[in-house]
């Protein structure tokens, strides 16, 4: 029997999508799994690479980008974007690393927007180089844009992200909004004894600013680095408990999947919102899929199977039924949410030796 939780309608929660019917560019059935979610949202990693290094994602030294030539082309991100839209696909969010770093960003965006069927481009950024390009990128189509910042201290921020530019962030968040982005989110990774004590000075940026903030609960693709004993774990519920406390009274308001808790306090211009990252109650309204920036598709975050995208659209002679079919592939075998995921992966790693290698940095599986 079908868990009725796992059985929604089809839409990508942003209401700039439109995601919520079949539109006359899909011309192909629209990609599905067996428990009858549909997915109309794919998370495009450009690159790994990436001009911060927090703590709670990358290493501070010793990182192995993949060469150049193993990332997709703009043209392979494009040919992927036709043919997921010609799937139902509506909503394309370029990740990273830090998407700003690769220099044809500006044109893949460009395309993106372009393409029949496709309703709304949003890109996740560190903000550090998003002043520079933010005219261009709207020029170009993206239609919004998640900023992350994790302290609004620029000692904890220089701690976390082992670089400066905590100014350059706040400028960025103002520069989104003031060029006129529709969406505009920043994104907190919320962790016990780090910025726990900046929850209510990071609610507060909703006061007067269109702003969604968002507490992201830590996950453990860290490299390594600090989750071990989830001592830094801050956990969604408790983090609804605190906001309730500062605000009684808030109303719910509405959001898309991942924001599973979504607020606004009265009289705020912005909303706040709690994403369950590691809790996974959002699993049942999956409707992403993820191409990693080496070009593999991945069924779900906490999977690490994965459908080799790339080698399918290097092979000559290549065709749409074959780029279809290995989406197919990949969403015909997605688990039910995140814990079975986890727990199959796990499980293939016969060898204990194996369990902890594959991709453990947020980088490597696009955010
Ligand atoms: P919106 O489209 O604005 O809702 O953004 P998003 O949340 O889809 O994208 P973003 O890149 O801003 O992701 C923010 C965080 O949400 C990520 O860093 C993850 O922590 C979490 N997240 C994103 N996708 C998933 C997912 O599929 N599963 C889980 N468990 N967490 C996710
Ligand atoms: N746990 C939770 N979120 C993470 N991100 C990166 N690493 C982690 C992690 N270990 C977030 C970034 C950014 C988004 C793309 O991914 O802060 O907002
Ligand atoms: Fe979807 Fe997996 Fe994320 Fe759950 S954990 S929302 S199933 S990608």
């Amino acid at each position: 029997m079908l868990d009725k939780s796992l059985h929604r309608k089809n839409s990508s929660g942003e209401s700039s999508s439109g995601a919520t019917t079949a539109s006359a560019a899909t011309v192909l059935p629209p990609l599905q799994d067996r428990f009858g979610r549909a997915f109309d949202y794919v998370r495009i990693a450009v690159t790994e690479k990436c001009n911060l290094r927090c703590t709670y994602c990358m290493p501070e030294e010793g990182v192995d980008f993949p060469d150049p030539t193993a990332v997709l082309t703009a043209a392979e991100i494009q040919r992927s974007v036709e043919t997921l839209a010609k799937m139902g696909v509506r909503k394309v969010r370029f990740t990273g690393g830090e998407p700003l770093v690769r220099k044809d960003i500006i044109e893949i965006v460009a395309n993106t927007a372009n393409t029949p069927g496709v309703k709304a481009v949003h890109l996740t950024t560190n903000g550090l180089l998003f002043p520079k390009y933010a005219k261009d990128l709207l020029k170009a189509g993206l239609t919004g844009v998640n900023i992350s910042l994790d302290s609004l201290d620029s000692e904890k921020f220089e701690r976390i992200t082992r670089r400066t530019g905590l100014d350059k962030v706040l400028e960025s968040i103002q520069c989104a909004l003031d060029v006129g982005f529709k969406t505009v989110k920043v994104n907190v990774v919320l962790m016990r004894g780090f910025n726990e004590d900046e929850l209510h000075d990071f609610c507060e940026m909703t006061k007067d600013q269109r702003v969604t903030v968002r507490f992201i609960e830590f996950m453990p693709f860290d490299a390594h680095q600090m989750w071990e004993t989830g001592e830094h774990f801050a956990s969604a519920a408790n983090l609804v408990e605190q906001i309730e406390k500062f605000y009684p009274g808030i109303k719910t308001a509405s959001g898309t999947r991942t924001e599973h808790h979504i607020f606004q306090a009265p009289g705020y211009a912005g909303k706040i919102a709690v994403i369950p990252a590691f809790t996974r109650s959002l699993c049942g309204n999956c409707s992403r899929i993820r191409v990693t920036s080496d070009g593999k598709i991945r069924n779900c975050l906490y999977s690490d199977d994965e459908f080799d995208l790339k080698a399918l659209l290097r092979k000559d002679g290549c065709t749409e039924e074959d780029v279809v079919g290995v989406f197919r592939k990949a969403f015909d075998e997605k688990h039910r949410d995140g814990f079975e995921a986890k727990k199959k992966s796990t499980e293939k790693k016969i060898n204990v030796a194996d369990i902890g290698k594959g991709r453990t940095s947020m980088t490597q599986i696009g955010g």
